[in-house]
């Protein structure tokens, strides 16, 4: 269960080294790839995740996760919690712009890009792939601004390795708690975090501008959206949250 840590200073990117060594000889469970700097990193939407080498955190786990498609919301929920539990750890409050951005201060400080090994209507294997910003101060203008745990304590370097490791525990914890069915607390908890939680957002759904509010999570993991036709719930994919929500 404790799984190899892999470090190497450049990688194209640490999801898909993952899943190259997966499709070759096969890793262990848990297994941790980390590096310093990413060449070609891979964001949500096919977008690239370009940070300044070594001041932050990009590292993917490898988790043999035997559960059904429908489950899929674990991984991700996994992923979510244990990235907002290390930054309470560290006196940063959190939110989750769904469906995996971790939000602080209305800034990006962290994604998560999830890549799956689908066999006989199962994921076998997840590739957990994060990006935590720890120690960077200086970001390009991307169209959601960015901010850092140095940023936001306004103080000195941070301990990457800490970091990860508390990382790392926590998301076994919650990995472990969610595969077991603990899952209504922790969608619970999922709903107080989500950002523009009962708020009027603004939305794109295929190309279009659609204004709703957010009325929280489904037992799946699916975001619930009050719209002028009606309820609605949305998976991964489907939509985009615009930046005007508080
Ligand atoms: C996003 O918000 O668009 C998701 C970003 C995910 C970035 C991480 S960094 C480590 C891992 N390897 C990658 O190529 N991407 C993920």
């Amino acid at each position: 269960m404790s799984g190899k840590r892999i470090h190497l200073s450049v990688l194209s990117s640490t999801n898909s080294y993952t899943i190259e060594l997966l499709s070759q000889n096969g890793i262990e469970s848990w297994t941790v790839v980390s590096c310093d700097h990413q060449s070609a990193g891979k964001g949500q939407r096919g977008k690239r995740w370009e940070v300044e080498p070594e001041a932050n955190l990009t590292f993917s786990v490898a988790i043999e996760a035997r559960i059904g498609l429908e489950q899929q919301y674990i991984v991700s929920s996994a992923a979510v919690l244990a990235v907002v539990n290390t930054l309470e750890a560290y006196g940063i409050d959190a939110r989750f712009k769904w469906p995996n951005d971790i939000l602080v201060e209305g800034e990006k400080i962290a994604g998560i890009l999830i890549e799956n090994q689908v066999a006989d209507g199962m994921i076998r294997w997840s590739v957990i792939g994060i990006g935590l910003n720890v120690n960077q101060t200086h970001f390009p203008p991307y169209d959601w601004p960015a901010t850092s745990m140095k940023r936001i304590r306004r103080g000195l370097d941070l301990d990457k390795e800490e970091v990860l490791s508390l990382l790392l525990q926590s998301l076994k914890q919650a990995w472990f708690a969610l595969a077991k069915g603990k899952t209504s607390a922790n969608i619970r908890r999922m709903d107080e975090l989500l950002f523009g939680f009962e708020d009027e957002v603004q939305f794109e759904v295929g190309g279009k501008r659609v204004v709703g509010m957010i009325l929280g999570l489904a037992h799946d993991g699916g975001l619930r959206l009050a719209l002028s036709e009606g309820v609605r719930t949305f998976y991964n994919g489907e939509l985009k949250l615009l930046r005007s929500a508080s």
